[in-house]
């Protein structure tokens, strides 16, 4: 019999990318391939790409360059360019690293396996009539007891300083029905925690029983499902959030309390000039809302530094909304002109001033992340665990609020949902004992 052909994947940038890598891995699966962790064992090599920020997307290309050599010895080898960069640059792509035989975008990956097999260069940057989930086979890549869902894809926002809406398109969402028997098949693969995924995941509209669903809705049916114990989603827009999400997170078990609610700047000026269409002041009143049903939550963000025309007062308004919220986590970015975008048409602030924000925005969320873990100590909390820990006896997971678990228990198992005391918090974990 001979070999199966290797493929190895490179996933760049956010969840959905790594959700697509997994259903681009199963398309190639139906083919005969397996993956491999080892790119010079590799019959193709897959780079799932990412575009939101400028160094994000020069990181394919010196990816590329370091190839050379393995396609060199091996032209048969195959090189596929997923993802972002692939729908922004296309064909561009070959033209600058001609090795590259395949440039596939987001929604047309599902003909991955056809391209794969025409001969000569393939570009397909499609925006197809055809849903690209309807013709991808099972979910099997999986890994362990968590897994990411895709339920909405695109974006409709143009907030002025994001590739997302050129390169990912509209707003789509899967239908219910679809959404309900993945989740099942999930569960029924062993996993009990689904991370629902969009770029506007709460603007979730898929269709359903008597039309169109909320996100709400959708979590409340998932609920439903038998052995699914945690949802979580991501990533959410401020002006999208609806009553019945915010309940849901007061009255739905599963509901995990922690909410990645990006906000980018803490200055109304430049949220008008970021087009975010909201206050800071709306954003502060939201945030009251789900602590008042939720007052555990974990709060989570993204923010920019540097936006064009953001000045002192605009970055100390930031770090005032910081300080008001008290963020679990969040994510902070020094701002990146992207081509194509309107901020990129407008004057940049000062690279040294934008990196002195940044580390000063840094410091403060470091800060905040750390109290916030060390509150945690004491208390008891769910953890489910993922895998085991570098020390023996030790299990790692995550909590009910996503921090990262050190769990002494020498007769854990991966997949089990535990009760555990924390003990301590270390930099970027706690560390705990099993206590059911
Ligand atoms: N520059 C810097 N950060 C950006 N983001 C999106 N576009 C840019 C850009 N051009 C950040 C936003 C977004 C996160 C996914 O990436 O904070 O929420
Ligand atoms: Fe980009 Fe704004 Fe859409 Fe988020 S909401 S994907 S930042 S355009």
């Amino acid at each position: 019999m001979s070999e199966p052909k290797k493929l190895f994947i490179k996933t760049y940038g956010c969840q959905m990318n790594v959700y697509d890598s997994e259903r681009m891995a199963e398309a190639m699966g139906a083919e005969g391939y397996v993956t491999t962790e080892v790119v010079e064992d590799a019959d193709m090599v897959l780079l799932n790409t990412c575009h939101i920020r400028e160094k994000a997307s020069e990181k394919l290309f010196s990816d590329l360059g370091r190839l050379r050599p393995l396609k060199d010895a091996r032209p048969d080898l195959k090189i596929g360019v997923a993802g972002c960069v692939a729908q922004a640059e296309g064909a561009e792509i070959q033209r600058r690293m001609p090795l590259v035989d395949i440039v596939v975008g987001p929604q047309a990956y599902h003909r991955l396996p056809a391209l794969v097999r025409a001969k000569g260069p393939q570009v397909d940057t499609d925006f197809p009539p055809e849903d690209k989930f309807d013709h991808l086979p099972e979910r099997r890549a999986l890994r362990g007891p968590t897994a990411f869902l895709t339920v909405q894809e695109g974006c409709d926002k143009f907030c002025a300083f994001c590739v997302v809406p050129y390169t990912r398109g509209a707003e789509v969402s899967r239908p219910v029905a679809r959404i309900l028997s993945e989740a099942r098949d999930l569960v029924s693969r062993g996993v009990r925690e689904i991370t629902l995924l969009g770029q506007n995941v709460n603007g979730y509209h898929g269709e359903g029983v008597g039309g169109a669903w909320t996100l709400g809705r959708l979590i409340r049916a998932l609920a439903d499902v038998d052995g699914l114990d945690r949802i979580r989603y991501m990533t959410s827009h401020p002006n999208d959030m609806d009553d019945d999400l915010i309940a849901a997170h007061g009255d739905v078990p599963q509901l995990m309390p922690y909410l990645h609610l990006p906000v980018q700047s803490g200055s109304d000026a430049v949220l008008k000039a970021m087009n975010r269409k909201h206050t800071r002041d709306q954003y502060l009143r939201l945030i009251d809302r789900f602590r008042s049903v939720r007052p555990d939550l974990l709060l989570s963000s993204d923010f920019i530094v540097g936006f064009p025309g953001e000045s002192d007062a605009d970055f100390f308004d930031t770090l005032d909304l910081i300080r008001q919220v008290g963020f679990g986590q969040a994510f902070t970015f020094k701002y990146s002109a992207r081509p194509g975008t309107p901020a990129a048409e407008k004057a940049p602030v000062e690279a040294a001033v934008a990196d002195e924000r940044l580390q000063v925005l840094q410091t403060l969320i470091t800060e905040q992340q750390r109290a916030g873990q060390q509150a945690m100590v004491g208390r008891d909390v769910g953890v489910l665990y993922e895998k085991s820990g570098r020390q023996p006896g030790q299990m790692v997971g995550k909590s009910d609020h996503l921090h990262a678990v050190h769990v002494d228990d020498p007769v854990g198992k991966v997949g089990e949902l535990v009760r555990v005391r924390v003990l301590a918090s270390g930099s970027n974990s706690l560390s705990a004992v099993r206590i059911s």
